[in-house]
């Protein structure tokens, strides 16, 4: 658990590599009265990930990680976090797995949103997988994130009915809907002001 002092928000950096849905809606939360979070800094490995627009839009500082050499580029992203005061990492549809020495500096620091209900369906091609498989429910899980992909401690769940006429483009859209609201009660959860 992250103790918030004197009720100060935390300095959170979120990393992505895509869309950015997730990080837009968490900038809006971190833009409420009480939230608990202020985005101090976007990571991205990618430089056309369209989520960059976000950061832009809300002045918020963003860097590009090529990602040429996993370690030298892991080391120069945990400077870059260490110069602006990071205290909170939240993965937002980040496609880089974080190395063990990584994520030894930010222990039980780093969230993760993934689109199934963990453990089940780790990895990629959740939604296809559930509907494949026939289940009745799928839904979206916040973790923390360890050295093995998709299976730190789970904060939150939420559960999504999966309707027969239900496709992996149709589920992807409710699962995301969903996700919205988990994430920043996860964020919640997992801070506690003192
Ligand atoms: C989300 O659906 C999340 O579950 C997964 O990656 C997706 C990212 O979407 N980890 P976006 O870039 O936030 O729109």
């Amino acid at each position: 658990m992250i103790k918030l002092i004197g009720g100060k928000r935390l300095n959170t950096a979120v990393f992505i590599s895509g869309k950015g849905s997730n990080l837009k809606n968490l900038i809006k939360f971190s833009l409420k009265k009480n939230s608990p979070i202020k985005i101090r800094f976007v990571v991205s490995n990618n430089k056309k990930a369209k989520g960059l627009n976000f950061s832009k839009k809300y002045k918020i500082e963003s860097r590009i990680f090529t990602y040429s050499n996993k370690q030298i580029t892991e080391n120069q992203i945990l400077k870059h976090l260490k110069k602006r005061e990071i205290k909170l990492i939240c993965l937002a549809g980040f496609m880089k797995i974080l190395s063990k020495n990584f994520i030894r500096n930010f222990q039980g620091k780093i969230l993760n949103i993934h689109p199934s209900l963990l453990p089940k369906y780790r990895g990629l091609n959740t939604h296809e997988r559930a509907i494949e498989n026939n289940e009745q429910y799928s839904g979206c899980t916040v973790h923390l994130v360890n050295s093995k992909l998709d299976s730190g401690k789970i904060i939150l769940q939420q559960k999504v009915k999966i309707n027969k006429k239900d496709t992996a483009k149709t589920l992807k859209k409710k699962i995301q809907k969903n996700e919205y609201v988990l994430y920043p009660k996860a964020i919640k959860k997992l801070i506690s002001t003192l």
